[in-house]
């Protein structure tokens, strides 16, 4: 997929994206909906899901793929360093990367964006993950964190569920 292609379709997935969740504020809704807005977007997201903070470690969220890792600690894995750093990672090969853990071995490539509440604290991270190698560059960074800034930073952001 070509630069310009890439743009269309984030262009396509932030409008489907925006308008599903203008009037949401519940934090699992809006995961699993960007989870299957983008996962059916792009052919080449072969893992899409978040890690949701819970006591400074890292707990399976919402997602979509096959089995993910149930816990991953801040000290391990790429999520981990995205967590830790609160930087965006990208990683072209994984399999070159020391800290990435191979929850499913056809992974090749991947980005992790580190997502933030309306108070700027660290709620989860998304991490996409691809069969191609090096499938993730600065479009899917600009486009990634700009979708999760406006949905969990920007707008209203419910987390409390009553049983
Ligand atoms: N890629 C992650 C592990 C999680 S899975 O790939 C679903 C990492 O190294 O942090």
């Amino acid at each position: 997929m070509n630069k310009e292609q890439k743009i269309e379709k984030y262009e396509e997935a932030a409008f489907e994206i925006d308008s599903l969740l203008a009037n949401e504020s519940d934090m699992i809704l809006k995961m699993a909906s960007i989870n299957s807005i983008l996962k059916n977007k792009f052919e080449y997201y072969f893992w899409v899901g978040f890690y949701i903070v819970n006591n400074n470690s890292l707990i399976i969220g919402p997602y979509q793929g096959t089995l993910g890792c149930l816990y991953i600690n801040y000290e391990r894995g790429v999520c981990g360093r995205a967590a830790r750093t609160k930087v965006t990672q990208i990683v072209e090969d994984v399999h070159s990367d020391s800290e990435h853990i191979a929850c499913d071995s056809q992974s090749n490539s991947e980005i992790v964006v580190p997502v933030f509440d309306p108070s700027g604290r660290l709620i989860a991270v998304f991490d996409v993950d691809s069969t191609e190698f090096a499938a993730f560059d600065e479009t899917d960074k600009l486009y990634l964190e700009s979708i999760l800034n406006k949905h969990f930073q920007e707008n209203n952001l419910t987390t409390n569920w009553k049983w």
